[in-house]
């Protein structure tokens, strides 16, 4: 979930050239990232991409795909050697999808409810259809109710790392009571979400909730506690009322589900069940990811009161997370083995041992040149690809779980007919087997290779024009 990985398009790869790659989806109101590679460039090439729709230029360098957009627009990219010079050295162009419910923005505080001198915790980050984080821009501003007066305000917040942004908020000692604002603005658009801050009343015992750390199965109940005790020791004994639902994020929406409330005597601790299938409906989208809430309320015998919660319970419909370790490379070294490590988890992060995977290796679709099957050990499972290719310049790499009665496509509606620009990575056909992030790794070779192939090629009598479009006999296309 952290690792932010893109989905490329190759637009165009000529060996002694350059290399365009571009998101195979744009979303409206989004900045997307085009990224040009020249090899063994001499000279300063400026580069520049626009986005047209009917022949309308709607997007530059540097800008945001418009909101509103959506359907074909044409992508453009070119380069110049320099600003004096005329013509290009490259010029090409691609049909380009926007999807116009692009993303989502989510703001989480730590706890419903704060006390004086707490430290309000905020999280605000933007997913895109497919759940990935994305990296925005933010606004951020924090106000008071019923006063309305601003708190703090928090300018072009930009996420460093998996399109999640922090921000803490101190209470003092004596902060107005009531319902709080926090305010997002990003592309424009204004998001809120609210907090209570309450008075601070010490407290007669103290309660904890203990609930598992995931829900194993959506369909079947999980126990949970609640433990009830006098700072000294003694246990409390009263009514407890447990209220709890299921607060998810789900395709573009929050989801909040049904609450459970549930009564009964407390002498200590006590035990209830814990039934999401109650709370939630079991037919959410495959990448569902939620984590139940839990208000217990305990009224001793002796007349006082006390409230806890907690949401540390995870709701994932999927219980396994893949994901590329950190120390799995980018770049590959032609000729030599690539190793990779995957990391094989259950929601709460806990290592899940004896999952299969599956990792292909390709340079195009038909073009495979590494299959495995792995079983995570310890939650990690690596692999070797024994060689690469010499003449390599770009490898698809996929990690998948096999999951048999799954189809991503329906999730995503992705139209049926992808059309001729589009990876296969996101056909419906490929989208089906994979049961976790269909997330795939464009690994390209480390530049200094790409420069080594290039001067072998040279020595054989290769042409040294690269400013200029090779003839295709020696042009590689990738889709
Ligand atoms: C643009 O790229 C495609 C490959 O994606 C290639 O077939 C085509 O020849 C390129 N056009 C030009 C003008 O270079
Ligand atoms: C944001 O805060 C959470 C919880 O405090 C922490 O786990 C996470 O690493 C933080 N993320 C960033 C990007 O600072
Ligand atoms: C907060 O957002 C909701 C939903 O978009 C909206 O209905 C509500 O008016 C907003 N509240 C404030 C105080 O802006
Ligand atoms: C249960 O919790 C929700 C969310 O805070 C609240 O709106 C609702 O009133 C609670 N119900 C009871 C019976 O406490
Ligand atoms: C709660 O469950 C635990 C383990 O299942 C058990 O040891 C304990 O006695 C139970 N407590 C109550 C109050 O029923």
């Amino acid at each position: 979930m952290t690792l932010a990985l893109e989905l490329w398009l190759p637009l165009a790869l000529i060996l002694q050239g350059y290399l365009v790659a571009a998101p195979s989806l744009f979303r409206a109101g989004v900045e997307e990232s085009v990224s040009v590679t020249i090899f063994n460039a001499k000279a300063e090439t400026r580069v520049q991409v626009q986005l047209s729709v009917k022949g309308q230029a709607v997007a530059h360098s540097h800008s945001t795909v418009p909101s509103g957009l959506r359907g074909q627009a044409l992508l453009k990219v070119w380069g110049n050697r320099q600003l004096t010079e005329r013509g290009y050295i490259f010029h090409n162009y691609t049909t380009i999808t926007v999807e116009s419910k692009g993303s989502a923005v989510f703001i989480q505080t730590d706890k419903p409810i704060y006390k004086p001198k707490h430290k309000v915790l905020i999280k605000v980050y933007t997913v895109a259809p497919d759940m990935r984080p994305i990296n925005e821009k933010y606004l951020n501003e924090l106000f008071q109710d019923p006063r309305g007066s601003r708190m703090i305000q928090w300018k072009s917040l930009k996420s460093v790392c998996c399109g999640i942004v922090n921000m803490s908020f101190p209470l003092s000692d004596q902060p107005v009571f009531g319902e709080w604002f926090i305010f997002v603005e990003v592309q424009g658009q204004t998001y809120n979400k609210s907090f209570e801050v309450q008075k601070y009343v010490i407290p007669k015992f103290e309660l904890v909730i203990v609930p598992p750390p995931y829900i194993r199965d959506l369909s079947s109940c999980e126990q949970a506690s609640v433990t009830a005790r006098y700072t000294f020791g003694k246990p409390v004994t009263g009514k407890l009322t447990v209220n709890m639902t299921v607060n998810g994020v789900g395709y573009y929406r929050h989801e909040m589900g049904q609450p459970v409330i549930k009564t009964m005597e407390i002498k200590g601790s006590a035990n209830f069940s814990l039934c999401v299938k109650d709370m939630m409906p079991l037919d959410v989208a495959d990448h569902f990811r939620g984590t139940v809430s839990i208000w217990a309320s305990v009224t001793s015998i002796d007349g006082s009161r006390q409230t806890t919660f907690d949401d540390s319970t995870a709701v994932h419909k999927q219980l396994i997370d893949i994901k590329y370790s950190k120390e799995t490379r980018k770049q590959f070294k032609p000729g030599l083995p690539y190793k990779g490590k995957i990391e094989v988890t259950y929601p709460d992060g806990s290592p899940a041992d004896g999952v299969r995977v599956r990792v292909k290796a390709e340079l195009t679709p038909k073009d495979n040149i590494y299959t495995s099957e792995l079983i995570s050990k310890d939650g990690e499972a690596t692999f070797e690809i024994p060689s690469i290719p010499i003449a390599a310049q770009y490898v698809w790499l996929e990690v998948f779980k096999e999951m048999a009665d799954f189809d991503v496509s329906d999730v995503f509606g992705v139209p049926k007919d992808d059309g001729h620009m589009w990876w296969p990575g996101l056909s419906s056909k490929r989208r089906r087997r994979s049961s976790v992030f269909p997330w795939h790794w464009d690994i390209t070779k480390d530049a200094r290779f790409a420069f080594t192939v290039r001067k072998h090629r040279n020595r054989v009598g290769g042409d040294d024009r690269y400013g200029e479009l090779k003839p295709s006999a020696e042009r590689r296309d990738v889709h």
